[in-house]
């Protein structure tokens, strides 16, 4: 499994990363030439996980938050950047609308008197599906302590506009006519694809798993959604279509895979609701090797 996973990052890191940026030992360290056409046709997976723009200076933990003026390439600002990507998608996500961090252009840090750290950013947010790209500014409120999740504002409007509704109505229909209830698993696979019928199922993943994300992060993690292992419809009676989920999230800072499942709903007037959230225990026998591949 871990195999297959970090040839997947791999793939996603080289599709789209810009010669500036430097790629991480662990993309380094993954031998992608054993599957020289696995990058995705379109790309579309790499910037649907936000991959672009990874962050790029490995510089050694800070062990004081940087505060003032931040350099935009560099963790503290990355990583307060993607918090208003997961932001942005649990809030105004759906299988038709995914955001990624395109560029952070700049941040600046502030430590607020007991209440936590601020960030102030000025960022490029995408709209994958569209290919529509606007310059944000946001703010992330770090609370002091680990109970809360961060707070954001940003000021994404016109990406906000692209009318999704009518593909959306069509997927909605499509799932909720027929009498089978639709089920896959590893979005993408260990070579990067994900069968065309199956990516609103992937994007509907990573919306869901948005809100872990989310709700987990502090000034000290990045997380980017790696994999939906398997996704599940359930019958449902309400209006709202159901499915039951397992995700794997890479929390960057850390290098760990994070197993989590999830129960949510989806309808295009409600958009997607996280219903439940379990993290589970890590599961050492997935860092083993895959026995075929
Ligand atoms: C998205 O738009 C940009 C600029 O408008 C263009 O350069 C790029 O090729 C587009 N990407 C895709 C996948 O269509
Ligand atoms: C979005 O498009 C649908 C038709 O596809 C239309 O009925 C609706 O009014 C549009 N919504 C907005 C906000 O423009
Ligand atoms: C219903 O599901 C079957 C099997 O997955 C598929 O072949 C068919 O196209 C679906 N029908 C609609 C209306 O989506
Ligand atoms: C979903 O994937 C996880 C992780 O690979 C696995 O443990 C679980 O059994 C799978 N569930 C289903 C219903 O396939």
């Amino acid at each position: 499994m871990r195999l297959g996973l970090m040839v997947v990052l791999a793939v996603l890191t080289g599709a789209t990363g810009s010669p500036s940026v430097k790629i991480r030992p662990e993309a380094d360290a993954v031998d992608t030439t054993a599957h020289p056409n696995s990058v995705p046709d379109t790309g579309e997976e790499a910037e649907l996980d936000g991959q672009q723009e990874e962050p790029v200076e490995e510089e050694a933990e800070e062990d004081v938050m940087a505060t003032g003026e931040l350099n935009p390439n560099q963790y503290p600002a990355q990583r307060a950047a993607k918090v208003v990507q997961h932001f942005l998608n649990a809030r105004h996500g759906s299988p038709c609308r995914l955001f990624g961090l395109h560029s952070v252009s700049s941040g600046n840090a502030e430590d607020v008197a007991d209440s936590g750290r601020r960030y102030q950013l000025e960022i490029s947010v995408q709209e994958i599906i569209s290919n529509t790209t606007e310059k944000c500014s946001a703010e992330v409120l770090f609370p002091r302590g680990e109970q809360r999740s961060a707070a954001v504002q940003a000021s994404c409007e016109e990406i906000l506009k692209v009318n999704t509704t009518a593909q959306e109505e069509a997927l909605f229909q499509k799932y909720n006519m027929n009498n089978s209830l639709v089920s896959a698993q590893n979005l993408p696979d260990s070579y990067g694809h994900i069968e065309p019928d199956h990516k609103p199922l992937w994007h509907l993943g990573i919306v869901a798993s948005s809100a872990v994300m989310l709700k987990e992060s502090t000034e000290n993690t990045l997380y980017n959604m790696a994999q939906v292992a398997n996704i599940t419809q359930l019958a449902s009676e309400s209006q709202q279509l159901k499915f039951d989920c397992h995700i794997l999230l890479h929390e960057m800072v850390s290098q760990e895979i994070l197993h989590w499942k999830l129960l949510f709903t989806w309808s295009p007037p409600d958009g997607v609701n996280v219903l439940q959230m379990e993290q589970l225990p890590h599961c050492h026998h997935d860092d083993k090797p895959p026995k075929a591949n």
